[in-house]
């Protein structure tokens, strides 16, 4: 067969891509076989495994990664059509009409998620359902099949009393729509019949060998222990290592800028010049905040310029210094005021104000450079307990988008101002966040921007 022809069979099958979209494919069951078809994500598990929480941790991190993900939660969908909920009797399996009706939500909810992956401009979508049973995995595994999509099943599994009276407790009870203004003893009591309603029809993933040729991930006991089986592509081994990474043991994370630099007095951008007094002034505030929060094994990672070293060398602790922690480069700009290069560059400085994500310094890097550089930081970070990051304006933004889950567009407006500390901790679904100014009131670096724009903000 010739070239031109094979070339023009395969146009008639799938729509050419760019290398950062997704493959649409036309032919049916050829997903598998694709590297860049587009990805579902089918959660597996009993009620009260954590499905919903780890749906979101992916598609949050996913989404920072620049790989488009949506969760959708079929729980979200029941409650649109039965308005009301009364008990756990609506998941009895001889509940007929019931049935019906969660067999409806489950096929628009697949409905919804393949015109995101087709029209909507997304990657991944995130099946976050209970999926117990190999008759609605099959299901699911037909319309894959049919949509070119492929399958990445991550089932969790968990055994241990104490765990999941504690989940029930601390986010059905506070945060299941389901339950408002129950009481938390009434909470437990359905929510433990609920899931006697789907123990009884569960069927593991694997078990007699019936999904061998599947890719699957299984998290057993919250991350102690993982299965994990014929993983396919790119996109499938960087969930996989994401999920071995993160863990729910209780910790914070401390994020701050260095204290005010000589180069922050005069507005001038990178450069590696030491502390102005006052930034001085800052680093002994900066070890007095960390004294009293008691911390054990407190970990501090700087950059590796000198305002972020000399802003740890209070602290009292071991620091280790990160270039990846270093501050965006701004190329042939390092070392102006933006009014130097609102005079010398000013189609770049135009440039930048518009696509201030995407836009690159010349010879310098981008917002988007910067979370590809900090990708190991935020999995290094994910696996530690308590640690305490001193950096740069950017680059907070860029940690700090991650956990806030803030998009392209908002990143690099993120408020990180100097001399104040973001304690962030995680909560069920997403962190808190706390912000501690340590009150060294350092300059203010946009009255030297003499010919600043009302959107552009330092670096
Ligand atoms: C729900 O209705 O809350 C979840 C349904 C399911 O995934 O089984």
């Amino acid at each position: 067969m010739s070239r031109e022809l094979t070339q023009h069979r395969f146009q008639k099958i799938w729509i050419p891509s760019n290398d950062d979209e997704p493959v649409v494919c036309r032919r049916s069951g050829l997903g598998q076989h694709l590297a860049k078809a587009p990805t579902v994500v089918v959660m597996v598990g009993l009620p009260g495994r954590g499905k919903t929480s780890i749906s979101r941790q992916i598609s949050r991190y996913l989404n920072w990664i620049g790989i488009p993900t949506k969760v959708f939660n079929l729980g979200e969908y029941r409650r649109v059509a039965v308005k009301n909920y009364s008990s756990y009797d609506f998941f009895k399996p001889d509940n007929e009409s019931a049935v019906e009706i969660r067999q409806e939500c489950a096929i628009n909810a697949l409905g919804d998620l393949k015109s995101y992956l087709t029209e909507g401009g997304g990657h991944v979508a995130v099946y976050d359902a209970t999926n117990t049973t190999r008759d609605r995995r099959g299901m699911i595994l037909q319309f894959a099949s049919e949509n070119c999509f492929k399958i990445l099943f991550i089932e969790s599994v968990c055994d241990d009393a104490n765990v999941i009276a504690s989940n029930i407790m601390e986010v059905k009870a506070v945060l299941c729509p389901d339950y408002q203004n129950t009481n938390k003893t009434d909470v437990m009591l359905d929510f433990q019949k609920r899931i006697k309603c789907y123990e009884a029809r569960y069927q593991p993933l694997d078990s007699g060998n019936h999904e061998r040729d599947m890719s699957f991930i299984k998290v057993i006991d919250v991350g102690q222990r993982f299965i994990v089986n014929r993983i396919q592509d790119h996109v499938q081994s960087k969930i996989v290592y994401y999920l071995m990474n993160i863990h729910v043991r209780p910790h914070a994370i401390y994020l701050c800028r260095h204290g005010e630099s000589l180069d922050n007095l005069q507005g001038r951008l990178g450069g590696d010049s030491g502390l102005s007094p006052r930034g001085i002034k800052f680093a002994a505030a900066l070890a007095r905040f960390v004294k009293t929060q008691n911390l054990k094994d407190l970990k501090v990672w700087t950059s590796q310029k000198r305002r972020c070293v000399q802003t740890a060398q209070d602290l009292n602790a071991a620091y280790e210094q990160w270039k990846a922690l270093n501050e965006l480069h701004a190329g042939v700009c390092e070392e102006m005021t933006y009014g130097e290069v609102k005079d010398k560059y000013p189609e770049e400085f135009a440039l930048r104000d518009k696509e201030k994500y995407y836009y690159r310094y010349p010879s310098g890097e981008s917002y988007q450079d910067m979370v590809q550089r900090l990708e190991p930081v935020i999995l290094e970070l994910e696996r530690q307990e308590n640690v305490l990051v001193i950096c740069h304006q950017a680059v907070m933004r860029c940690l700090l988008a991650y956990f806030l889950d803030k998009n392209a567009d908002e990143m690099p407006y993120l408020k990180c101002p100097l001399h104040t500390v973001l304690k962030l901790t995680p909560l069920a679904y997403e962190w808190n966040v706390e912000s501690i100014s340590l009150n060294e009131e350092p300059v203010n670096i946009t009255d030297l921007q003499a010919h600043k724009t009302s959107l552009h903000t330092p670096l």
